[in-house]
């Protein structure tokens, strides 16, 4: 049987919280899919860099995504009620870390870099995402720190076939 690992850094930080640690590092390890969720409305407009997307099922066609309850552009998305999800390229690996608040740029001003577009419920669309996933919210619940948000798919966009931006290791990969 394969042996669990106690927390890997808890004495280094001493944190009286060694499962979030492990689950942290252990979530590291998986490669996941780099994504930059939108928004607009009566709300404003405004987009995060998110890895914590989800298909939930194809009829009809929807996707969840986590995101932080600290997160302004959380807001934004559940007033307004709908949201973009854009898959990003690798040449778009500027357009994470500015997502990611890492630029500086907050809330709207995000949006002075990249090419922006519109589909259906008036979300900014990336012209340059492998695709786009154009929602209108379902469902939302809090678990813990997470608003768990589900959105019903309206509009589906396919961009061109490039290689795909990977998060793992806390490093940004191409493939
Ligand atoms: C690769 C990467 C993936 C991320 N994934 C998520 C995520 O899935 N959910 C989340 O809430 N924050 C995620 N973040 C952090 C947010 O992008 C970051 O906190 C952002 O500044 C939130 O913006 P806001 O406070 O303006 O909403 C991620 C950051 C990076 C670099």
């Amino acid at each position: 049987m394969l042996k669990s690992q106690a927390t890997p850094n808890s004495a280094a930080t001493g944190s009286t919280n060694p499962d979030a640690l492990l689950f942290r590092e252990g979530m590291s390890r998986a490669a996941a899919a780099v994504h930059v969720v939108t928004t607009d409305g009566s709300a404003g407009r405004a987009g995060f860099t998110a890895t914590a997307v989800t298909p939930v099922t194809d009829s009809p066609a929807s996707l969840l995504v986590c995101v932080n309850t600290a997160s302004r552009s959380a807001q934004a998305l559940l007033a307004n009620r709908v949201f973009c999800v854009n898959t990003l390229s690798a040449e778009d690996l500027a357009l994470a870390d500015v997502f990611a608040g890492r630029s500086g740029l907050q809330g709207p001003e995000r949006f002075t870099v990249g090419k922006w577009e519109r589909l259906e419920t008036g979300s900014p669309a990336l012209a340059t995402s492998l695709v786009a996933f154009d929602c209108r919210i379902s469902d939302a619940r809090v678990v813990a720190t997470h608003h768990i948000i589900i959105g019903e798919i309206v509009r589906i966009w396919l961009g061109e076939q490039k290689r795909p931006l990977v998060y793992q290791g806390r490093h940004y990969h191409e493939l």
